[in-house]
């Protein structure tokens, strides 16, 4: 399905054409996973404006507003600074330039951790202000009775296990987890309990590729793999590292399209034509009209 938008002019709102199929619910995605085994892999990218939310939408069945729009969006250095404020504006945009995906937002750190009291009266806000269909929270065991309790109150969780960004300051860095038995035993461990939880569907982020199949083959929701395994239920990455944005691409990113390079090569062919006066040219301008005869 290939969507394009027209913005109504009356009501200021984009409208898709053709107009699209039925926006993919928390349940439909739950229930790719049947007895253990995915037919149809599940597509997630991070989408963080309207504009890129309406180019994706049509593709992915999951649009993850991700807090990795701390250094994507923001340039801050890690996703720690990542505020709910910065998560619901974000989040109510890709909502806006969505029509098929189901948009779920990340809880930034320090919004949700200190009880499930905190992650629900912030995981609410997120829900009732961007529109979204469900929060996606970091951690393992010690997050479990915060799923179940988000759960059981209307709030769709995505688990997130493996290297948790959001405690960069306690790992130390981005390397791949679970590299000797107990860690990656734990890692296993975190996935169970959060699937019993609960959560619809689980990110498995950096780890050695046998504990990424492991928590696959362990637990009866879907796995999102990121730096993972082709085994996993489906797959995510950062929308801007696919695109070739940055300079450094982590290694389990592939670069689909280099378009650091294409931003950067019209900005100086349009900087050459404003010096050179050759921009704007007569189709750029307004002239005056012919007086009428
Ligand atoms: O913040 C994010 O973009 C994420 C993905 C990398 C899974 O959590």
């Amino acid at each position: 399905m290939s969507t394009t938008f027209q913005l109504d002019t009356a009501t200021s709102r984009a409208n898709p054409t053709p107009a699209p199929m039925k926006r993919l619910t928390v349940p439909a995605i739950r229930q790719r996973k049947k007895d253990g085994m995915t037919a149809e892999p599940v597509v997630m990218l991070t989408a963080y404006t309207a504009r890129q939310a309406q180019l994706l939408d049509a593709h992915c069945d999951l649009l993850l507003v991700g807090d990795s729009l701390g250094q994507v969006i923001y340039g801050l250095p890690s996703s720690v600074p990542v505020t709910l404020d910065m998560m619901i504006a974000h989040g109510a945009a890709v909502v806006r330039g969505s029509y098929h995906a189901a948009v779920v937002v990340d809880m930034p750190f320090g919004t949700y951790e200190q009880s499930p009291e905190q992650a629900f009266a912030s995981a609410s806000r997120v829900l009732k202000e961007t529109g979204c269909a469900a929060i996606k929270l970091e951690g393992g065991e010690a997050m479990a009775p915060t799923v179940a309790f988000l759960t059981q109150r209307g709030i769709p969780v995505m688990g997130h296990v493996g290297l948790t960004p959001q405690a960069v300051n306690v790992l130390g860095g981005y390397n791949a987890r679970g590299r000797n038995e107990a860690e990656a035993a734990k890692i296993v461990g975190d996935a169970k309990a959060l699937a019993d939880a609960g959560a619809f569907a689980i990110v498995i982020e950096g780890v050695v590729e046998p504990i990424a199949i492991a928590i696959t083959q362990a637990v009866p929701c879907p796995t999102i793999g990121i730096g993972a395994s082709a085994q996993c239920d489906g797959q995510v990455l950062v929308t801007e590292d696919m695109l070739g944005m940055f300079e450094r691409v982590p290694r389990f990113v592939k670069v689909y399209e280099n378009i650091a390079d294409v931003i950067s090569g019209a900005a100086a062919r349009y900087a050459a034509e404003v010096r050179d006066r050759s921009f704007p040219g007569i189709e750029q301008t307004y002239q005056p009209r012919a007086p009428k005869a």
